[in-house]
């Protein structure tokens, strides 16, 4: 149903650490209306990434700041109710980067319509879109994962790491993951195939056992998390093993990054080959990525699952759930 405001979410402070409810605000706005050219989108789900944490800091890196007092944005599933588009009709559904916030005006480029006969619309969001894509093209493109090759994945029960794990298996390697909770690790076993799980929490010695979880050594190291973890599993990998790096959550509310292993000796020693990457380096072949990971999900190869926090007001919450693990599966927010 329609509401008659726009409620929007503001970001008014930059985090210094861990982010908390005074960096966010909700204001109430008026809805705003197309002209020519332009759709008008109520917003349905809107996706808290990890990457957003890096955009609260007043720092150069891949994706511009956020600015103070501005909405914030992220990515979005929205309806369009209203079309001043030949390319848009009432009723389509489409995901884009826009604002955290009720109604969103959009440009025919910024959004890309959704086909809700192949998913749930949500999941152009998870497993048919970012997280999804960062998978696919992190593990196949650097990791080139092998038959009966081992792969660890950090993060494995998160968004992005759960369908590397998922992938990693259709590919016939052993997987090992590694997640913040026994439910994490049970679920990655039981419902999703993993071959091992070790609970980083909970585990007095991280490298003994991911030594027993991978003894054939680690081929494929798919880094979401950085920090003491992966200096474990870097610890243990093959020759010629490859690291696509593909996050450092663990990291991202340090004030000063800690010192590490230096790892080099250990990557030469092993002809190993560590690569950082942004999805968006794929982004002429996200077709293809997306094709693939819809032909895995009704083949019933791929599974996927997602946490649904309710209310944009509740959006800050679940961005902040992130960095405490509160996740399984996508992080998502249902706004309407
Ligand atoms: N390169 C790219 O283009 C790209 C694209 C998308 C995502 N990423 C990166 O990929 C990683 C995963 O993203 P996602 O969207 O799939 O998020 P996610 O895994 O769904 O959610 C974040 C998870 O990280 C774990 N975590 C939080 N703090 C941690 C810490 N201090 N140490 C270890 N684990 C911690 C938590 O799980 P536990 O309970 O297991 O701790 C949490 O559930 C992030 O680092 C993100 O920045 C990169």
């Amino acid at each position: 149903m329609q509401q008659q405001m726009n409620r929007q979410i503001l970001f008014v402070r930059r985090p210094v650490g861990m982010p908390d409810a005074s960096c966010f605000k909700l204001v109430i706005s008026e809805i705003p209306q197309p002209v020519n050219g332009q759709i008008l989108l109520q917003t349905r789900f809107l996706s808290v990434d990890p990457y957003m944490r890096g955009r609260m800091n007043d720092g150069k890196s891949y994706v511009a700041p956020f600015q103070l007092h501005e909405i914030l944005d992220g990515g979005i599933v929205g309806e369009v109710i209203e079309s001043k588009s030949t390319n848009f009709v009432k009723g389509d559904f489409v995901v884009g980067n826009l604002g955290w916030q009720d109604y969103s005006i959009a440009g025919e480029r910024e959004v890309r319509k959704i086909n809700p006969e192949i998913a749930p619309v949500s999941t152009a969001l998870g497993v048919l879109g970012m997280p999804g894509l960062t998978a696919y093209f992190g593990l196949l493109e650097i990791g080139q994962p092998q038959q009966r090759e081992t792969v660890v994945v950090s993060g494995a029960a998160g968004a992005v790491g759960m369908i590397v794990g998922q992938i990693a298996k259709i590919h016939g390697c052993r997987v090992a993951g590694i997640a913040g909770s026994d439910r994490k690790t049970r679920y990655l076993i039981d419902e999703l195939g993993f071959d091992a799980a070790v609970n980083y929490r909970t585990i007095p010695d991280l490298r003994k056992a991911l030594k027993e979880a991978c003894p054939n050594g680690v081929d494929i190291y798919f880094d979401n998390v950085g920090g003491d973890i992966s200096d474990a599993v870097i610890s243990l990998i093959n020759n010629n093993a490859r690291i696509p790096l593909c996050g450092q959550i663990s990291l991202y509310n340090d004030l000063q990054i800690p010192a590490g292993p230096r790892i080099q000796p250990q990557l030469l020693t092993h002809s190993a080959l560590m690569k950082g990457f942004i999805v968006r380096n794929y982004a002429d072949r996200f077709d293809e990525g997306i094709r693939l990971l819809a032909h895995w999900l009704k083949e019933k190869k791929l599974k996927y699952v997602e946490n649904i926090t309710e209310g944009l007001e509740n959006a800050p919450k679940a961005f902040i759930g992130l960095f405490a693990g509160e996740n399984l599966g996508k992080q998502l927010v249902k706004v309407s």
